[in-house]
């Protein structure tokens, strides 16, 4: 049997940490599956759903996405030149490559070799995370990006580049949406908005509870995870909300990891 496809890139605020609190809370059957803010891609990997519409609005992420779906083989080639070097790091960093291989090649590449795995970018936009110094970082794992492309393609998988509302316009009764934004900050210094230029501000949690609201009208199952905080719980105070405990792995403060608690709200029981 071919093998079970995971994430292929580590993400701040990757699910693996409640994974199994979010998969008990799926609903039991339901008809299209949606996750917008996609990153790793945690719970997508989890269900292997058979038909979805996933999307982000991290550009290199989703073209790496497309790359792995569409043009494995060439990726593969192409990630085993790569060298976990600190000079030929710094240059992979500054390149722009404009082949969509490439450039998916690249981004793996810093993925797995960069600072604790995290995508951050300057205000220009330009990727900004120091050499990893890992011993020996698995940047090509091609069973898994094989397993992954595999499934991408036979399954019936939509990948959206854009907002979050964008991949949703499609979204209608019966669907199940998972959302897992970026957090509200549960202090200044734990700001986990980095992940595109902008980030995710106060203004923004707002109107996304307007779409959940939205989601629910329109008849969907909605589930969302986010940090408990009380702007959170003030925002979707009318649906069903429960606390679970995260042990963080990518946390820029103190000793690295923290105990940290987030809610999982839906619209269902
Ligand atoms: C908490 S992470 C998702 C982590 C994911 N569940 C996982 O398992 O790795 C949030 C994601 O939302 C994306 N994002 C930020 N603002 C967005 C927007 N307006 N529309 C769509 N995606 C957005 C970020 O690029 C990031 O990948």
């Amino acid at each position: 049997m071919a093998r079970r496809p995971k994430p292929f890139v580590k993400w701040a605020g990757g699910k693996r940490q409640i994974i199994r609190e979010l998969v008990k809370r799926v609903p039991e059957s339901f008809g299209v599956y949606y996750e917008p803010f996609l990153g790793g891609g945690a719970l997508l990997f989890e269900l292997l759903p058979k038909k979805a519409v996933v999307g982000d609005i991290n550009e290199e992420l989703i073209n790496a996405y497309t790359v792995v779906k569409e043009r494995v083989e060439d990726l593969i080639r192409s990630l085993k030149r790569h060298r976990n070097e600190r000079d030929y790091y710094y240059r992979m960093r500054r390149e722009k490559p404009e082949d969509p291989v490439e450039r998916a090649s690249r981004f793996i590449y810093l993925n797995r070799t960069c600072y604790n795995g995290l995508w951050r970018v300057n205000s220009k936009g330009e990727f900004n995370v120091p050499f990893g110094r890992y011993r020996n970082p698995k940047i090509c794992d091609e069973e898994n990006l094989r397993a992954v492309s595999l499934y991408l393609r036979t399954a019936d998988v939509r990948i959206v580049h854009g907002d979050y509302r964008e991949t949703l316009k499609t979204a209608k009764g019966g669907d199940f949406v998972y959302l897992d934004p970026p957090y509200a900050p549960v202090s200044e210094t734990s700001r986990f908005t980095e992940y595109v230029s902008g980030g995710f501000s106060e203004e923004d949690q707002v109107k996304l509870a307007e779409v959940f609201r939205d989601l629910d009208r329109r008849g969907c199952y909605v589930m969302l995870s986010n940090s408990d905080t009380p702007l959170v719980r003030e925002l979707y105070r009318e649906f069903l909300m429960e606390t679970v405990s995260a042990n963080r792995p990518i946390n820029r403060v103190g000793s690295g990891r923290s105990n940290h608690r987030e809610l999982i709200i839906r619209n269902y029981g």
